[in-house]
């Protein structure tokens, strides 16, 4: 949907990463990296932990809080900060869940039909999925117009889900006759590690949920543990390393390998394969397992140091609460009083 008069409110960025698995190099690179690139060229902007989320599929019980404090520690440790950057847990924030339902009746049937993702989690047997799974996109909806964000970065998965974004906010506008009110969230998802691919298979997604452990670089990995994993990447049988983008074209998994080694040097796929070109794997693998470290163990060794101090992120949360709810309060008095509700 397109509308006729734009939004003429702040700039805001909004993202959330759910706590739910091991953080990857693919959460690294999509998500954030990103956040904290954003933050240091100066946008305003606001990450959240996104544990109503982490709810609609199964969870183990009484690990939410634990694996809400690490997504915390993991948006501190890339360079977020708490200062600088307002960083909270959803679940803290009532806001969230009550546009939720005012956007319920907003989003159709057949949008949420639509969902690659509800239908990837849901499996063959789609009638056991929870109501909230298939609601899922309008939460996330909810979570990026609650605060009127204006541009959103994440990973090329999420793509679909901003589409939605977008067609609940023009539809909203439309609905209750007021243009430009909620601005038409855009993602941010160009970049080297928009998509990063499994270790295992240059076609599927690093993924939390996969059960091979070497599909992925978990950001708790330890120096070995990364070296042995780049060691063991599954490449092809066609040779050293492709000289040009055409030659790679056909090599998924060379492909992801490359594009890693640029997205962790700031580089382009050309100007690693200028380097490496028609070199062997004996030379490029370790080459990447070294970049892979030096770029990530800052992380993990920060990201421990948070996590040993729960204390210090708990009182980083609490402050990023009050900061998130300061600007979704207005927000969702002004929706109240659009859509006509009883006014206390
Ligand atoms: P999730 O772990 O599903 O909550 O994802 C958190 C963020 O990481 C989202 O912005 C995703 O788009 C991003 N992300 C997840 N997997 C990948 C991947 N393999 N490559 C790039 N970005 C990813
Ligand atoms: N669905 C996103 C993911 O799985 C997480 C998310 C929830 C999100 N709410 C959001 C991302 C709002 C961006 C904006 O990665």
């Amino acid at each position: 949907m397109t509308e006729q008069v734009s939004y003429s409110g702040p700039q805001r960025i909004f993202s959330g990463i759910q706590p739910t698995g091991n953080l990857h190099l693919g959460n690294y690179l999509g998500a954030l990296k990103k956040f904290a690139d954003l933050q240091d060229a100066g946008w305003e902007g606001i990450y959240c932990v996104v544990d109503l989320h982490a709810i609609t599929m199964p969870h183990a019980k009484g690990a939410l809080a634990d694996q809400t404090r690490q997504i915390a520690a993991a948006m501190m440790a890339a360079g977020l900060d708490p200062d600088t950057s307002t960083i909270f847990v959803q679940s803290s924030v009532r806001a969230h869940t009550e546009l939720t339902w005012i956007f319920n009746c907003v989003a159709r049937m057949g949008w949420l039909e639509k969902m690659t993702q509800f239908k990837d989690k849901s499996g063959k047997d789609s009638e056991r999925a929870s109501v909230g799974l298939f609601d899922y996109p309008v939460l996330q909806a909810a979570d990026i117009l609650v605060y009127k964000a204006t541009h959103v970065p994440v990973g090329e998965d999420q793509k679909q889900h901003l589409e939605l974004s977008r067609n609940i906010a023009a539809r909203f506008n439309q609905q209750y006759d007021v243009p430009g009110f909620f601005p038409l969230p855009e993602g941010l998802i160009e970049g080297p590690g928009a998509r990063i691919m499994s270790l295992k298979d240059g076609t599927k997604k690093m993924s939390k949920s996969d059960p091979a452990e070497t599909s992925r670089i978990n950001l708790i990995d330890d120096t070995d543990m990364i070296a042995k994993k780049i060691k063991k990447a599954k490449t092809d049988t066609l040779g050293d390393m492709p000289e040009t983008m055409e030659e790679m074209a056909p090599r998924p998994e060379v492909a992801n390998l490359v594009g890693i080694y640029a997205a962790l040097a700031g580089m382009s796929d050309e100007q690693v394969l200028a380097e490496y070109g028609g070199k062997g794997f004996g030379t490029f693998k370790p080459a990447l397992a070294e970049l892979a470290v030096e770029k990530l163990s800052p992380i993990t060794k920060k990201m421990r140091e948070f996590l040993d101090d729960p204390a210090e992120i708990d009182a980083a949360m609490a402050k990023g609460a009050e900061k998130a709810n300061a600007v979704a309060a207005p927000i969702i008095e002004e929706v109240r009083r659009v859509v006509g509700f009883w006014q206390v």
